[in-house]
């Protein structure tokens, strides 16, 4: 579990989305070996439901390991998904909620992500809450517009509550694209983001880490975890490769 402090923990995350078989996870974890030690990041990965099992057990202690998204519901009839409930019984301790392609591709609104947050708060799951602006909401200046409505959507639920989450701007044209933010518009949309956090949890949103995710790979994560409000990166294509992941996480900065 990752532990709060007065301020926020650097993250690095990777999301391995539909990519990485058990024995993949098994493999990838021998080989993932960045540097520890006091003031170094926490890591987590999110592997596919599939392979979940095999990362758990194949973690060491310091790796946090989630799901990739969640049902609201705790049990029933809702062929292909998973609870919180089973995804806390086989080891997860996090889970993503709201990831832009479950927004996309899947149709997801922002009240279902809000009543996933509630579900995995609810039941103990730490979730990251991701939300990101289109190219067309970017150049209409609306940028600003979308990432708080999207965030306030899942803070309704966390306001009331003394939990842990964390959050992740992930700019949709930034994701799988090989374009990314800039550490400017990384800080400018993290400050947006802080400063509502303030006015609804006060000094609680000093402790929610703000990742920035989007074409993050080796060569960009010391520039963009070194801005300002970034508290770290969540990584999609450079975290399938332990070789790539690891630079990207011994490239955060110490705090
Ligand atoms: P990417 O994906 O690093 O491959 O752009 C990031 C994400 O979707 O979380």
């Amino acid at each position: 579990m990752l532990v709060p402090r007065s301020v926020p923990a650097v993250v690095v995350a990777g999301n391995w989305k539909m990519h990485v078989s058990p024995d993949d996870a098994r493999e990838f974890l021998d080989a993932f070996s960045p540097r520890r030690g006091p003031g170094r990041p926490q890591v987590a990965v999110f592997p596919p439901a599939i392979s979940l099992l095999a990362a758990v057990t194949s973690a060491p202690s310091w790796l946090a390991i989630g799901t990739q998204n969640i049902h609201w519901e705790a049990r029933g009839a809702f062929t292909g998904e998973v609870s919180a409930p089973l995804a806390l019984a086989a080891g997860a301790t996090h889970t993503l909620v709201g990831h832009s392609e479950r927004r996309h591709l899947f149709g997801e609104t922002d009240s279902d992500v809000a009543r996933k947050t509630a579900a995995a708060v609810h039941h103990g799951l730490v979730p990251t809450v991701c939300v990101g602006e289109t190219l067309a909401e970017r150049h209409a200046g609306r940028v600003s517009e979308v990432i708080l409505r999207q965030l306030d959507a899942a803070l309704e639920c966390l306001a009331g509550q003394e939990t842990q989450f964390l959050l992740a701007y992930e700019p949709v044209w930034a994701i799988g694209t090989g374009e990314t933010a800039t550490p400017q518009d990384a800080t400018e949309a993290h400050s947006v983001l802080r400063h509502r956090m303030r006015e609804q949890l006060g000094d609680r949103a000093d402790q929610v880490s703000i990742l920035y995710g989007g074409s993050v790979k080796p060569d960009n994560a010391a520039e963009l975890m070194a801005a300002d409000d970034v508290d770290g990166v969540l990584v999609g294509g450079a975290s399938l490769d332990p070789v790539s992941f690891v630079r990207i996480v011994d490239a955060a900065p110490d705090r």
